[in-house]
């Protein structure tokens, strides 16, 4: 059987209360998941003056980086589709605010309210079909989106993901791009297959950028006008 998790079984019942409690209880992994979250924080790089931000862990789990956030001195909510991870998080008695939710459906925030999203080993399970209802573009699209709209104006999105190969790591890009995001990715140690780690960078843009970018997308839609116009005279 495949190693890979989203291969096994849907999220909700791949984590289950034992491999809940066996993930959580794993010194190893909570060594990596740390030092992933220390580095998507990192990369965050939210202003060092010492104002605790609102910040958002995109498939938290049991906490373990939604932790490391509370180390750095920001707040933090923490959405996640198994229950039995989040009740894992609730015993520990973690300090985040946490949701029970399907980012694939959206993260179904207010516009504008977080100030920073963090997201470790989570992503690429959208891109599996776990249910015939599933379709991965679609709940990339409605991820990104809601991802774009919850976010602050130039706020950033660090998405730690272990993409299974290539086409997966474009499909995400293009689905954070279609969403209206700039940036990028950050890859760590890219010659190790053992300790390569990929960053997902995505900015939402400030205000002057967007107003910048719409007047060129209305620019470009009025010479598609003009364009269709000539093409009717021409016929
Ligand atoms: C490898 S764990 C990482 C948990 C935590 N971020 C950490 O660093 O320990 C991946 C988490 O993503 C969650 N997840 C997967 N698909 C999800 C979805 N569609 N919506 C919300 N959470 C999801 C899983 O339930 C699981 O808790």
């Amino acid at each position: 059987m495949s190693s890979r998790p989203e291969l096994q079984a849907p999220p909700e019942i791949f984590y289950d209360d034992t491999e809940a409690r066996k993930y959580t209880s794993s010194s190893r992994i909570a060594e990596i998941q740390t030092k992933l979250s220390e580095r998507a924080l990192e990369l965050l790089a939210l202003p060092d003056d010492g104002v605790p931000r609102l910040l958002l862990d995109i498939g938290c789990g049991s906490g373990l980086s939604g932790e490391t956030i509370t180390e750095n001195g920001h707040q933090w909510i923490g959405l996640d589709i198994s229950q039995s991870m989040l009740n894992v998080a609730l015993e520990k008695e973690v300090e985040g605010d946490l949701l029970l939710g399907d980012m694939g459906q959206g993260l179904g925030l207010r516009p504008g309210v977080i100030d920073g999203a963090i997201s470790i080993s989570a992503v690429q399970w959208l891109c599996n079909a776990d249910k015939s209802s599933h379709e991965p573009r679609l709940r990339l699209k409605a991820f990104f989106g809601s991802l774009y709209r919850c976010l602050a104006r130039g706020a950033r999105a660090v998405l730690q993901v272990y993409p299974e190969n290539l086409a997966q790591r474009e499909l995400i890009l293009s689905y954070a791009m279609r969403a209206g995001f700039a940036g990028g990715v950050v890859v760590d140690f890219p010659h190790s297959t053992k300790s390569r780690k990929e960053y997902g960078l995505h900015f939402r843009q400030a205000q002057t950028e967007e107003k910048a970018e719409n007047k060129q997308e209305r620019q470009g839609q009025r010479m598609g006008v003009e364009e269709e116009g000539t093409d009717e005279k021409e016929r």
